[in-house]
């Protein structure tokens, strides 16, 4: 982990406490900030925190009528109320259970016709909302950030992008074989969110976080480039946290 910069790394002892750290850190900030501007992830990650997050909002302890929401990827062709999209993942699990308001949501469309110009309008819409406070992201296997795949310049920017075989594979919408595309917000995007929140939990993540948080930051490890952001808060279970050195 990087020296001089604002650091935290918390680990929960199992994933049900994982889930619950991450809804309050990010319940928290909205408390402090109720009109933040947040990254949202997809995938398993972080479905238990959505889980708590709307739990808080029907206790009437947290209100999202001022949070704006950007996500960070979705596939690309993928039909629109697949169950494997994105954005209906986030919708279903989060956005129509809470109190976001419509128009402060910002997601990626999977069915635009032009897709170069939907990912700069993406850049558009979050310059606009005055940058991204507070990006929450997961990370694959093989390190990646979002969709940005190992080899992805840490300077990028969102954009459409061919996914991995192994990545694509994992993902189950396309036949197999075929190609997987997808759109995503780039490292650079992400990097330059005021505070970046990563969480990975179980056995199976264990060695690609302690690449990413102690190894050397490469682009062949995307979300090694973490290490060098100013504000990072990492969240783990004790599963995920077992091979980072120094622990
Ligand atoms: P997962 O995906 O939460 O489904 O493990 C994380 C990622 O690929 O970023």
């Amino acid at each position: 982990m990087g020296k001089g910069r604002k650091h935290w790394l918390l680990i929960a002892d199992d994933e049900e406490a994982f889930s619950e750290v991450a809804a309050r850190l990010i319940g928290t900030i909205i408390s402090r900030h109720p009109h933040c501007v947040l990254a949202l992830p997809t995938g398993r990650t972080p479905m238990g925190m959505y889980d708590h997050l709307v739990a808080m909002y029907r206790r009437g302890s947290l209100d999202f009528s001022g949070v704006r929401v950007f996500n960070l990827d979705e596939f690309y062709g993928i039909p629109r109320r697949h169950a494997s999209s994105y954005a209906t993942y986030l919708r279903q699990r989060f956005l129509t259970r809470v109190n976001v308001r419509g128009e402060n949501v910002h997601l990626l469309s999977a069915q635009t016709k032009d897709p170069v110009g939907e990912c700069r309008r993406h850049e558009e819409r979050i310059r606009d909302a005055g940058g991204i406070d507070v990006a929450v992201v997961g990370i694959g296997h093989n390190g990646h950030l979002a969709f940005n795949e190992p080899g992805s310049r840490f300077d990028s920017r969102t954009r459409p992008v061919q996914l991995s075989p192994e990545c694509a594979s994992q993902v189950g919408w396309n036949q197999p074989g075929t190609p997987c595309n997808a759109l995503t917000m780039g490292i650079g995007t992400i990097i330059d969110s005021r505070q970046v929140v990563l969480m990975a939990s179980g056995a199976r993540k264990a060695e690609i976080v302690a690449r990413a948080l102690s190894g050397e930051v490469t682009a062949a490890v995307p979300a090694s480039v973490l290490q060098r952001h100013p504000h990072l808060t990492v969240i783990l279970d004790q599963a995920a946290a077992r091979l980072i050195k120094g622990l």
